[in-house]
Protein backbone atom coordinates (compact mmCIF):
# COMPACT_ATOMS: atom_id res chain seq x y z
CA UNK A 1 0.00 0.00 0.00
CA UNK A 2 2.93 2.16 0.98
CA UNK A 3 6.78 1.83 0.11
CA UNK A 4 9.01 1.14 2.74
CA UNK A 5 10.60 4.63 3.19
CA UNK A 6 7.46 6.29 3.70
CA UNK A 7 6.20 3.80 5.85
CA UNK A 8 9.39 3.84 8.08
CA UNK A 9 8.52 7.72 8.36
CA UNK A 10 5.15 7.31 10.22
CA UNK A 11 5.18 9.03 13.64
CA UNK A 12 4.99 5.96 15.59
CA UNK A 13 8.76 4.78 14.61
CA UNK A 14 11.39 6.96 16.24
CA UNK A 15 15.14 7.26 14.79
CA UNK A 16 16.27 5.12 17.36
CA UNK A 17 13.98 2.12 16.03
CA UNK A 18 13.93 3.19 12.70
CA UNK A 19 17.99 2.70 13.06
CA UNK A 20 17.88 -0.82 15.00
CA UNK A 21 14.44 -2.01 12.61
CA UNK A 22 16.69 -1.63 10.15
CA UNK A 23 20.00 -2.79 10.80
CA UNK A 24 22.03 -5.48 10.21
CA UNK A 25 21.35 -7.58 13.08
CA UNK A 26 23.53 -10.14 14.89
CA UNK A 27 23.14 -13.62 16.76
CA UNK A 28 23.60 -13.81 20.79
CA UNK A 29 25.80 -17.04 21.55
CA UNK A 30 27.78 -17.13 25.08
CA UNK A 31 27.12 -13.25 25.69
CA UNK A 32 28.80 -12.13 22.60
CA UNK A 33 26.78 -10.63 19.39
CA UNK A 34 27.95 -12.86 16.19
CA UNK A 35 27.36 -12.88 12.51
CA UNK A 36 26.84 -16.15 10.94
CA UNK A 37 30.23 -18.63 10.91
CA UNK A 38 30.40 -17.88 6.90
CA UNK A 39 28.84 -14.52 7.04
CA UNK A 40 25.82 -15.66 5.14
CA UNK A 41 22.67 -13.38 5.81
CA UNK A 42 18.80 -13.43 5.25
CA UNK A 43 17.00 -10.86 4.26
CA UNK A 44 14.09 -9.75 6.46
CA UNK A 45 10.75 -8.45 4.34
CA UNK A 46 8.55 -5.97 6.21
CA UNK A 47 4.39 -7.16 4.59
CA UNK A 48 2.78 -4.31 3.74
CA UNK A 49 5.09 -3.13 1.33
CA UNK A 50 7.15 -6.35 0.76
CA UNK A 51 10.18 -4.52 0.75
CA UNK A 52 13.29 -5.41 2.71
CA UNK A 53 13.51 -4.01 6.13
CA UNK A 54 16.81 -5.55 7.23
CA UNK A 55 19.20 -8.79 7.40
CA UNK A 56 20.07 -11.38 9.86
CA UNK A 57 22.47 -13.87 10.05
CA UNK A 58 21.96 -17.02 8.12
CA UNK A 59 23.26 -19.31 10.94
CA UNK A 60 25.79 -22.03 9.86
CA UNK A 61 25.57 -25.42 11.66
CA UNK A 62 28.51 -24.41 13.32
CA UNK A 63 26.70 -21.24 14.87
CA UNK A 64 24.11 -23.73 16.00
CA UNK A 65 26.86 -26.02 17.95
CA UNK A 66 28.83 -23.07 18.97
CA UNK A 67 24.94 -21.71 20.85
CA UNK A 68 24.56 -25.35 22.24
CA UNK A 69 28.11 -25.34 23.56
CA UNK A 70 27.88 -21.88 25.49
CA UNK A 71 24.34 -22.82 26.96
CA UNK A 72 25.54 -26.67 27.72
CA UNK A 73 28.48 -24.52 29.80
CA UNK A 74 26.62 -21.98 31.20
CA UNK A 75 24.01 -24.68 32.69
CA UNK A 76 26.95 -27.12 33.91
CA UNK A 77 28.44 -24.52 35.63
CA UNK A 78 25.39 -23.30 37.30
CA UNK A 79 25.84 -19.80 36.81
CA UNK A 80 22.41 -19.55 36.89
CA UNK A 81 20.59 -22.63 38.07
CA UNK A 82 22.81 -22.13 41.16
CA UNK A 83 21.85 -18.64 42.31
CA UNK A 84 19.65 -18.21 45.47
CA UNK A 85 15.83 -18.65 43.54
CA UNK A 86 15.29 -15.14 44.84
CA UNK A 87 17.90 -13.63 43.11
CA UNK A 88 16.51 -15.35 39.64
CA UNK A 89 13.32 -13.91 40.39
CA UNK A 90 14.22 -10.49 40.84
CA UNK A 91 16.22 -10.57 37.55
CA UNK A 92 13.04 -11.96 35.66
CA UNK A 93 10.68 -9.35 37.40
CA UNK A 94 13.40 -6.70 36.58
CA UNK A 95 13.01 -8.36 32.78
CA UNK A 96 9.50 -7.99 32.72
CA UNK A 97 9.71 -3.97 34.20
CA UNK A 98 12.41 -3.44 30.57
CA UNK A 99 9.48 -5.01 28.49
CA UNK A 100 7.16 -2.74 30.33
CA UNK A 101 9.89 0.00 29.49
CA UNK A 102 10.21 -0.81 26.42
CA UNK A 103 6.77 -1.01 25.74
CA UNK A 104 6.14 1.29 22.54
CA UNK A 105 9.57 0.41 21.09
CA UNK A 106 8.39 -3.54 21.22
CA UNK A 107 5.02 -3.09 19.83
CA UNK A 108 5.94 -1.12 16.69
CA UNK A 109 8.85 -3.36 16.20
CA UNK A 110 6.49 -6.50 16.54
CA UNK A 111 3.97 -4.57 13.88
CA UNK A 112 6.64 -3.75 11.89
CA UNK A 113 8.21 -7.17 11.50
CA UNK A 114 5.29 -8.78 11.21
CA UNK A 115 1.99 -6.32 9.68
CA UNK A 116 0.57 -6.65 12.84
CA UNK A 117 -2.21 -3.88 13.63
CA UNK A 118 -0.15 -2.04 16.35
CA UNK A 119 -3.32 -1.79 18.09
CA UNK A 120 -3.03 -5.13 18.72
CA UNK A 121 0.44 -5.43 19.63
CA UNK A 122 -0.83 -3.14 22.40
CA UNK A 123 -3.36 -5.01 23.59
CA UNK A 124 -1.97 -8.28 23.08
CA UNK A 125 1.12 -9.24 22.48
CA UNK A 126 3.20 -6.51 24.37
CA UNK A 127 1.16 -7.17 28.36
CA UNK A 128 1.27 -11.02 27.22
CA UNK A 129 4.84 -10.83 27.70
CA UNK A 130 5.83 -9.07 30.80
CA UNK A 131 2.72 -10.77 32.78
CA UNK A 132 3.87 -14.16 31.30
CA UNK A 133 7.49 -13.13 32.88
CA UNK A 134 6.60 -12.10 35.75
CA UNK A 135 3.90 -15.33 36.31
CA UNK A 136 6.80 -17.39 35.04
CA UNK A 137 9.07 -15.83 37.68
CA UNK A 138 6.67 -16.36 40.80
CA UNK A 139 7.84 -20.08 40.10
CA UNK A 140 11.73 -19.24 40.83
CA UNK A 141 10.83 -19.20 44.52
CA UNK A 142 7.82 -22.04 44.67
CA UNK A 143 9.36 -25.31 42.61
CA UNK A 144 8.68 -27.61 45.44
CA UNK A 145 8.64 -31.04 45.59
CA UNK A 146 7.04 -33.72 47.65
CA UNK A 147 8.01 -36.24 50.98
CA UNK A 148 6.27 -39.52 50.29
CA UNK A 149 5.77 -42.96 52.40
CA UNK A 150 6.66 -46.73 51.30
CA UNK A 151 5.26 -49.66 52.07
CA UNK A 152 8.18 -51.56 51.84
CA UNK A 153 9.16 -52.44 55.53
CA UNK A 154 11.99 -50.66 57.33
CA UNK A 155 13.21 -47.00 58.23
CA UNK A 156 12.67 -45.43 55.02
CA UNK A 157 11.67 -41.63 54.16
CA UNK A 158 11.23 -40.51 49.79
CA UNK A 159 11.00 -37.69 48.57
CA UNK A 160 11.33 -35.74 45.17
CA UNK A 161 13.59 -33.61 44.09
CA UNK A 162 12.40 -31.11 41.23
CA UNK A 163 15.49 -29.95 38.64
CA UNK A 164 16.12 -28.16 35.85
CA UNK A 165 16.30 -30.14 32.87
CA UNK A 166 19.25 -28.76 31.07
CA UNK A 167 19.71 -27.27 27.75
CA UNK A 168 16.36 -26.38 26.15
CA UNK A 169 16.08 -25.66 22.43
CA UNK A 170 13.01 -23.38 21.44
CA UNK A 171 11.77 -23.01 18.09
CA UNK A 172 9.26 -20.78 17.58
CA UNK A 173 7.01 -19.85 14.33
CA UNK A 174 6.96 -16.19 12.87
CA UNK A 175 2.84 -15.15 13.79
CA UNK A 176 3.58 -14.43 17.50
CA UNK A 177 7.04 -14.04 17.34
CA UNK A 178 7.47 -11.87 20.96
CA UNK A 179 4.98 -14.23 22.24
CA UNK A 180 6.49 -17.35 21.63
CA UNK A 181 9.98 -16.15 22.46
CA UNK A 182 9.01 -15.34 25.74
CA UNK A 183 7.17 -18.80 26.32
CA UNK A 184 10.32 -20.87 24.83
CA UNK A 185 12.90 -18.91 27.49
CA UNK A 186 10.96 -17.28 30.49
CA UNK A 187 9.88 -21.14 31.48
CA UNK A 188 12.84 -22.39 31.51
CA UNK A 189 14.65 -19.50 33.04
CA UNK A 190 12.15 -20.23 36.12
CA UNK A 191 13.17 -23.97 35.98
CA UNK A 192 16.85 -22.50 36.06
CA UNK A 193 17.45 -24.40 32.65
CA UNK A 194 19.52 -22.44 29.60
CA UNK A 195 17.90 -21.81 26.61
CA UNK A 196 19.26 -22.08 22.57
CA UNK A 197 16.10 -20.11 21.14
CA UNK A 198 15.31 -19.90 16.96
CA UNK A 199 12.85 -17.61 15.95
CA UNK A 200 11.41 -18.10 12.63
CA UNK A 201 13.26 -16.74 9.48
CA UNK A 202 10.73 -14.17 8.61
CA UNK A 203 10.63 -12.82 11.74
CA UNK A 204 12.87 -12.43 13.96
CA UNK A 205 13.30 -8.99 15.23
CA UNK A 206 11.55 -9.12 18.79
CA UNK A 207 12.83 -12.06 19.73
CA UNK A 208 16.09 -10.39 19.42
CA UNK A 209 15.26 -7.23 21.12
CA UNK A 210 13.88 -9.97 23.74
CA UNK A 211 17.56 -11.68 24.50
CA UNK A 212 18.74 -8.33 24.44
CA UNK A 213 16.76 -7.64 27.46
CA UNK A 214 17.77 -10.38 28.84
CA UNK A 215 20.91 -9.40 29.45
CA UNK A 216 20.23 -6.02 30.39
CA UNK A 217 18.08 -7.55 32.93
CA UNK A 218 21.12 -9.62 34.78
CA UNK A 219 20.48 -12.95 33.21
CA UNK A 220 23.93 -14.15 33.13
CA UNK A 221 25.70 -14.52 29.72
CA UNK A 222 25.33 -17.92 27.95
CA UNK A 223 22.17 -18.71 29.92
CA UNK A 224 19.45 -17.46 26.85
CA UNK A 225 21.14 -17.64 23.17
CA UNK A 226 19.62 -16.87 20.23
CA UNK A 227 20.93 -17.87 16.49
CA UNK A 228 18.47 -16.61 13.32
CA UNK A 229 18.31 -19.09 10.28
CA UNK A 230 16.62 -21.93 8.61
CA UNK A 231 15.05 -24.36 9.95
CA UNK A 232 16.53 -27.28 7.69
CA UNK A 233 19.91 -26.40 8.20
CA UNK A 234 20.26 -24.44 11.80
CA UNK A 235 17.39 -25.45 13.19
CA UNK A 236 17.50 -29.18 12.68
CA UNK A 237 21.16 -29.07 13.60
CA UNK A 238 19.80 -27.85 16.86
CA UNK A 239 17.36 -30.29 17.48
CA UNK A 240 19.42 -33.39 17.47
CA UNK A 241 22.44 -32.04 18.90
CA UNK A 242 22.31 -35.07 21.78
CA UNK A 243 23.89 -32.47 24.17
CA UNK A 244 20.15 -31.04 24.19
CA UNK A 245 18.01 -32.11 27.04
CA UNK A 246 14.54 -30.73 25.76
CA UNK A 247 13.23 -29.13 22.87
CA UNK A 248 9.68 -26.80 22.76
CA UNK A 249 8.58 -26.10 19.04
CA UNK A 250 5.68 -24.30 17.78
CA UNK A 251 4.75 -24.65 14.35
CA UNK A 252 2.97 -26.96 11.45
CA UNK A 253 2.56 -30.73 11.99
CA UNK A 254 4.89 -31.51 9.40
CA UNK A 255 7.84 -30.08 10.93
CA UNK A 256 6.46 -30.62 14.28
CA UNK A 257 6.78 -34.66 13.52
CA UNK A 258 10.34 -34.24 12.34
CA UNK A 259 11.75 -32.22 15.13
CA UNK A 260 9.63 -35.00 17.23
CA UNK A 261 11.40 -37.54 15.35
CA UNK A 262 15.18 -36.20 15.62
CA UNK A 263 14.73 -35.21 19.07
CA UNK A 264 13.93 -39.10 19.75
CA UNK A 265 17.24 -40.66 18.52
CA UNK A 266 18.83 -38.93 21.52
CA UNK A 267 15.71 -39.38 23.57
CA UNK A 268 15.27 -35.66 24.27
CA UNK A 269 11.69 -34.41 25.54
CA UNK A 270 9.69 -32.39 23.58
CA UNK A 271 7.09 -30.41 23.83
CA UNK A 272 4.96 -29.75 20.15
CA UNK A 273 2.76 -26.83 19.85
CA UNK A 274 1.17 -27.67 16.12
CA UNK A 275 -1.44 -26.37 13.99
CA UNK A 276 -4.78 -26.91 14.54
CA UNK A 277 -8.45 -26.22 12.61
CA UNK A 278 -10.89 -25.20 15.30
CA UNK A 279 -14.45 -25.44 15.46
CA UNK A 280 -16.70 -22.83 16.57
CA UNK A 281 -20.35 -24.41 17.14
CA UNK A 282 -23.06 -21.74 17.38
CA UNK A 283 -26.37 -23.36 19.26
CA UNK A 284 -29.78 -21.97 18.12
CA UNK A 285 -30.40 -19.82 21.00
CA UNK A 286 -26.87 -17.88 20.89
CA UNK A 287 -26.62 -14.07 21.06
CA UNK A 288 -26.43 -13.37 17.58
CA UNK A 289 -24.97 -9.71 17.58
CA UNK A 290 -22.31 -11.27 20.00
CA UNK A 291 -21.41 -14.30 18.76
CA UNK A 292 -21.26 -12.84 14.63
CA UNK A 293 -18.74 -10.18 16.43
CA UNK A 294 -17.24 -13.29 17.98
CA UNK A 295 -17.42 -15.32 14.92
CA UNK A 296 -15.20 -13.14 13.40
CA UNK A 297 -12.73 -12.07 16.10
CA UNK A 298 -12.54 -16.15 16.05
CA UNK A 299 -11.26 -16.39 12.16
CA UNK A 300 -9.63 -12.48 11.79
CA UNK A 301 -7.52 -11.99 14.53
CA UNK A 302 -3.93 -12.19 13.62
CA UNK A 303 -5.26 -11.98 10.12
CA UNK A 304 -6.20 -15.88 10.56
CA UNK A 305 -2.63 -16.78 11.34
CA UNK A 306 -2.91 -18.15 14.47
CA UNK A 307 -3.15 -21.73 15.93
CA UNK A 308 -6.29 -21.31 17.64
CA UNK A 309 -8.10 -19.35 14.76
CA UNK A 310 -12.15 -20.70 14.56
CA UNK A 311 -11.84 -21.77 10.94
CA UNK A 312 -14.64 -24.20 10.89
CA UNK A 313 -17.78 -22.60 11.99
CA UNK A 314 -20.93 -24.94 12.45
CA UNK A 315 -24.03 -22.78 13.36
CA UNK A 316 -27.54 -24.51 14.11
CA UNK A 317 -29.60 -24.46 11.17
CA UNK A 318 -32.36 -21.67 12.47
CA UNK A 319 -29.67 -19.39 12.53
CA UNK A 320 -27.46 -20.27 9.78
CA UNK A 321 -28.01 -17.65 7.21
CA UNK A 322 -28.57 -15.01 9.60
CA UNK A 323 -25.17 -15.46 11.56
CA UNK A 324 -23.39 -16.00 8.12
CA UNK A 325 -25.00 -12.53 6.66
CA UNK A 326 -23.78 -11.07 9.96
CA UNK A 327 -20.25 -12.23 9.69
CA UNK A 328 -19.84 -11.36 5.76
CA UNK A 329 -21.31 -7.85 6.52
CA UNK A 330 -18.09 -7.58 9.63
CA UNK A 331 -15.88 -8.73 6.96
CA UNK A 332 -16.79 -6.60 4.09
CA UNK A 333 -16.11 -3.37 6.03
CA UNK A 334 -13.34 -4.78 7.88
CA UNK A 335 -10.49 -1.94 6.71
CA UNK A 336 -7.29 -4.00 5.39
CA UNK A 337 -4.18 -1.38 6.02
CA UNK A 338 -0.29 -1.76 6.89
CA UNK A 339 -0.29 -2.28 10.95
CA UNK A 340 1.11 1.14 12.23
CA UNK A 341 -1.86 2.70 10.05
CA UNK A 342 -4.25 4.38 12.71
CA UNK A 343 -7.28 2.66 10.89
CA UNK A 344 -6.05 -0.66 10.64
CA UNK A 345 -7.98 -3.53 11.35
CA UNK A 346 -6.57 -6.39 9.32
CA UNK A 347 -2.68 -6.20 8.60
CA UNK A 348 -1.26 -8.09 6.01
CA UNK A 349 -0.10 -11.80 5.76
CA UNK A 350 3.02 -12.43 6.94
CA UNK A 351 4.91 -13.13 3.27
CA UNK A 352 4.83 -13.54 -0.17
CA UNK A 353 4.88 -17.45 0.33
CA UNK A 354 1.98 -17.37 2.51
CA UNK A 355 0.06 -15.35 0.92
CA UNK A 356 0.36 -17.84 -2.17
CA UNK A 357 -0.41 -20.45 -0.05
CA UNK A 358 -3.85 -18.72 1.07
CA UNK A 359 -5.03 -17.63 -2.27
CA UNK A 360 -4.47 -20.90 -3.19
CA UNK A 361 -7.12 -22.30 -0.53
CA UNK A 362 -9.52 -19.56 -1.93
CA UNK A 363 -9.14 -21.14 -5.24
CA UNK A 364 -9.66 -25.17 -4.03
CA UNK A 365 -12.78 -23.64 -2.09
CA UNK A 366 -13.93 -22.05 -5.37
CA UNK A 367 -12.87 -25.72 -6.97
CA UNK A 368 -14.24 -27.69 -4.71
CA UNK A 369 -17.97 -26.87 -4.44
CA UNK A 370 -18.15 -24.29 -1.73
CA UNK A 371 -20.37 -20.96 -1.76
CA UNK A 372 -18.35 -17.83 -1.17
CA UNK A 373 -20.23 -15.49 0.49
CA UNK A 374 -17.60 -12.45 0.71
CA UNK A 375 -13.61 -11.83 0.26
CA UNK A 376 -12.31 -14.44 -1.90
CA UNK A 377 -9.09 -12.48 -2.97
CA UNK A 378 -5.50 -10.79 -2.66
CA UNK A 379 -6.34 -6.65 -1.94
CA UNK A 380 -3.83 -4.33 -4.08
CA UNK A 381 -0.77 -5.30 -5.58
CA UNK A 382 1.23 -4.39 -3.05
CA UNK A 383 1.99 -6.28 0.13
CA UNK A 384 0.62 -9.14 1.29
CA UNK A 385 -3.10 -8.62 1.70
CA UNK A 386 -6.08 -10.40 1.20
CA UNK A 387 -9.63 -9.88 2.21
CA UNK A 388 -11.16 -11.45 4.95
CA UNK A 389 -13.55 -14.63 3.19
CA UNK A 390 -16.57 -16.10 3.42
CA UNK A 391 -17.08 -19.99 2.36
CA UNK A 392 -20.66 -21.33 3.08
CA UNK A 393 -22.22 -24.74 2.80
CA UNK A 394 -18.58 -26.30 2.90
CA UNK A 395 -18.35 -29.96 3.40
CA UNK A 396 -16.37 -32.36 5.68
CA UNK A 397 -14.24 -33.66 2.62
CA UNK A 398 -12.90 -30.26 0.96
CA UNK A 399 -9.93 -29.40 1.28
CA UNK A 400 -10.53 -25.93 3.29
CA UNK A 401 -12.24 -28.06 6.20
CA UNK A 402 -9.72 -30.26 6.74
CA UNK A 403 -6.27 -28.57 6.28
CA UNK A 404 -4.85 -25.16 8.12
CA UNK A 405 -4.81 -22.40 5.80
CA UNK A 406 -3.32 -19.82 8.20
CA UNK A 407 -5.54 -16.96 6.25
CA UNK A 408 -8.32 -15.15 6.79
CA UNK A 409 -10.30 -17.68 5.55
CA UNK A 410 -13.78 -19.34 7.23
CA UNK A 411 -15.36 -22.36 6.31
CA UNK A 412 -18.73 -22.89 7.53
CA UNK A 413 -21.75 -25.36 7.45
CA UNK A 414 -25.40 -25.24 8.84
CA UNK A 415 -26.06 -28.85 11.59
CA UNK A 416 -29.31 -29.67 12.71
CA UNK A 417 -28.66 -31.46 16.49
CA UNK A 418 -26.21 -31.47 19.05
CA UNK A 419 -24.94 -35.09 17.98
CA UNK A 420 -23.92 -34.19 14.64
CA UNK A 421 -22.24 -31.42 15.56
CA UNK A 422 -19.91 -32.76 18.03
CA UNK A 423 -18.72 -35.33 15.44
CA UNK A 424 -18.38 -32.45 12.60
CA UNK A 425 -16.36 -30.77 15.24
CA UNK A 426 -14.47 -33.76 16.16
CA UNK A 427 -13.93 -34.57 11.87
CA UNK A 428 -10.32 -33.40 11.97
CA UNK A 429 -7.16 -34.45 12.88
CA UNK A 430 -6.32 -31.47 15.01
CA UNK A 431 -7.63 -30.75 18.79
CA UNK A 432 -6.32 -27.33 19.32
CA UNK A 433 -8.99 -25.69 20.29
CA UNK A 434 -12.90 -24.83 19.98
CA UNK A 435 -15.74 -22.44 21.28
CA UNK A 436 -19.15 -23.33 21.76
CA UNK A 437 -21.83 -20.67 21.78
CA UNK A 438 -25.14 -20.44 23.98
CA UNK A 439 -26.75 -19.07 26.26
CA UNK A 440 -28.01 -22.52 27.96
CA UNK A 441 -25.35 -23.48 30.68
CA UNK A 442 -26.75 -27.31 30.31
CA UNK A 443 -26.17 -27.78 26.56
CA UNK A 444 -22.35 -25.80 27.16
CA UNK A 445 -21.93 -28.50 29.83
CA UNK A 446 -23.06 -31.03 27.61
CA UNK A 447 -20.68 -30.43 24.59
CA UNK A 448 -17.71 -29.47 26.61
CA UNK A 449 -16.34 -32.86 27.31
CA UNK A 450 -17.40 -33.90 24.06
CA UNK A 451 -15.23 -32.01 22.06
CA UNK A 452 -11.40 -33.13 21.19
CA UNK A 453 -9.51 -29.74 22.14
CA UNK A 454 -6.83 -28.60 24.66
CA UNK A 455 -8.93 -25.69 25.31
CA UNK A 456 -12.73 -25.09 25.03
CA UNK A 457 -14.11 -21.64 25.10
CA UNK A 458 -17.54 -20.65 25.83
CA UNK A 459 -19.12 -17.69 24.20
CA UNK A 460 -15.46 -16.48 23.57
CA UNK A 461 -12.59 -17.49 21.66
CA UNK A 462 -8.91 -16.98 21.46
CA UNK A 463 -8.40 -16.10 24.96
CA UNK A 464 -4.61 -17.62 26.35
CA UNK A 465 -3.46 -16.22 29.80
CA UNK A 466 -0.15 -17.52 31.86
CA UNK A 467 -1.61 -19.04 34.53
CA UNK A 468 -4.04 -21.41 31.93
CA UNK A 469 -2.49 -24.67 30.17
CA UNK A 470 -2.64 -24.47 26.61
CA UNK A 471 -1.54 -26.95 23.87
CA UNK A 472 -3.65 -29.43 21.89
CA UNK A 473 -5.44 -33.42 21.72
CA UNK A 474 -4.63 -35.40 18.68
CA UNK A 475 -2.02 -34.16 16.11
CA UNK A 476 -2.12 -30.35 17.49
CA UNK A 477 0.59 -31.81 19.73
CA UNK A 478 1.69 -32.57 23.52
CA UNK A 479 2.66 -30.86 26.32
CA UNK A 480 1.32 -27.58 27.83
CA UNK A 481 2.39 -23.95 27.68
CA UNK A 482 1.64 -21.72 30.15
CA UNK A 483 -0.02 -22.66 34.02
CA UNK A 484 2.45 -24.63 35.82
CA UNK A 485 2.05 -27.88 33.97
CA UNK A 486 4.64 -25.67 31.72
CA UNK A 487 7.32 -25.47 34.35
CA UNK A 488 6.64 -28.96 34.85
CA UNK A 489 8.03 -29.75 31.24
CA UNK A 490 11.50 -28.01 32.23
CA UNK A 491 11.95 -30.15 35.16
CA UNK A 492 12.90 -33.69 36.04
CA UNK A 493 11.76 -35.31 39.25
CA UNK A 494 14.01 -37.26 41.03
CA UNK A 495 13.21 -39.73 43.53
CA UNK A 496 15.10 -39.60 46.96
CA UNK A 497 15.00 -42.74 49.09
CA UNK A 498 16.83 -42.68 52.80
CA UNK A 499 17.25 -45.62 55.07
CA UNK A 500 17.62 -43.72 58.28
CA UNK A 501 17.59 -47.63 60.32
CA UNK A 502 20.38 -49.74 61.41
CA UNK A 503 22.98 -50.08 58.57
P1 LIG B 1 7.28 -24.39 10.14
O1 LIG B 1 6.61 -25.23 11.15
O2 LIG B 1 8.01 -25.10 9.06
O3 LIG B 1 8.31 -23.40 10.87
C1 LIG B 1 8.26 -23.05 12.23
C2 LIG B 1 9.67 -22.97 12.78
O4 LIG B 1 10.33 -24.21 12.62
C3 LIG B 1 10.57 -21.94 12.07
O5 LIG B 1 11.41 -21.34 13.02
C4 LIG B 1 11.38 -22.81 11.14
O6 LIG B 1 12.62 -22.25 10.79
C5 LIG B 1 11.58 -24.04 11.98
N1 LIG B 1 11.88 -25.27 11.24
C6 LIG B 1 11.47 -25.63 10.01
N2 LIG B 1 11.94 -26.85 9.69
C7 LIG B 1 12.69 -27.28 10.73
C8 LIG B 1 13.43 -28.45 11.01
N3 LIG B 1 13.50 -29.46 10.14
N4 LIG B 1 14.08 -28.55 12.19
C9 LIG B 1 14.01 -27.56 13.09
N5 LIG B 1 13.32 -26.42 12.89
C10 LIG B 1 12.66 -26.27 11.73
O7 LIG B 1 6.21 -23.41 9.56
P2 LIG B 1 6.28 -22.48 8.24
O8 LIG B 1 6.99 -23.22 7.14
O9 LIG B 1 6.80 -21.18 8.61
O10 LIG B 1 4.73 -22.37 7.89
C11 LIG B 1 4.07 -23.43 7.21
C12 LIG B 1 2.66 -23.60 7.69
O11 LIG B 1 2.68 -24.07 9.03
C13 LIG B 1 1.84 -22.34 7.78
O12 LIG B 1 1.27 -22.03 6.55
C14 LIG B 1 0.82 -22.71 8.80
O13 LIG B 1 -0.24 -23.44 8.23
C15 LIG B 1 1.56 -23.61 9.72
N6 LIG B 1 2.02 -22.89 10.93
C16 LIG B 1 1.41 -23.16 12.11
C17 LIG B 1 1.77 -22.47 13.24
C18 LIG B 1 1.09 -22.71 14.53
O14 LIG B 1 1.29 -21.97 15.48
N7 LIG B 1 0.29 -23.73 14.65
C19 LIG B 1 2.78 -21.43 13.23
C20 LIG B 1 3.41 -21.25 11.94
C21 LIG B 1 3.02 -21.97 10.85
MG1 LIG C 1 8.65 -24.45 6.74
Amino acid sequence: MTDLASYLASPQVSDNLRAYATRAHRNLIGGAWRDASDGARLDVHEPSSGEVLCTVPSATIDDAKAAVTAARNAFDDKRWRGMLPGEREKIMLRLADLVDGHFDELCVLESLDVGKPLSWTKIIDVPEVSRYTRYMAGFCTRIDGRTTHSSIPGDLFAYTLEQPVGVVVGIIPWNFPLVMSAWKIMAPLAAGCSVVLKPAENTPLSAIRLVELCLEAGVPEGVVNLVTGLGRTVGAALVSDPRVDKVTFTGSVPTGKSIGRAAMDNVTRVTLELGGKSPIIVMPDADLEQTARGVADAIFFNTGQNCVAGSRLFAHKDIYDDLIARVADIADKMVLAPGLDPSCELGPLVSEDHMAKVLSYLDKGRDEGAELVCGGAREGERGYFVRPTVFSNTTADMAIRREEIFGPVLSAAPFSDEAEVIKAANATEFGLAASIWTQNLRTAHRLIPEIDAGTVWVNTHNLIDAPIPFGGFKQSGFGRENGPENLSAYLETKAVWINYGDQ
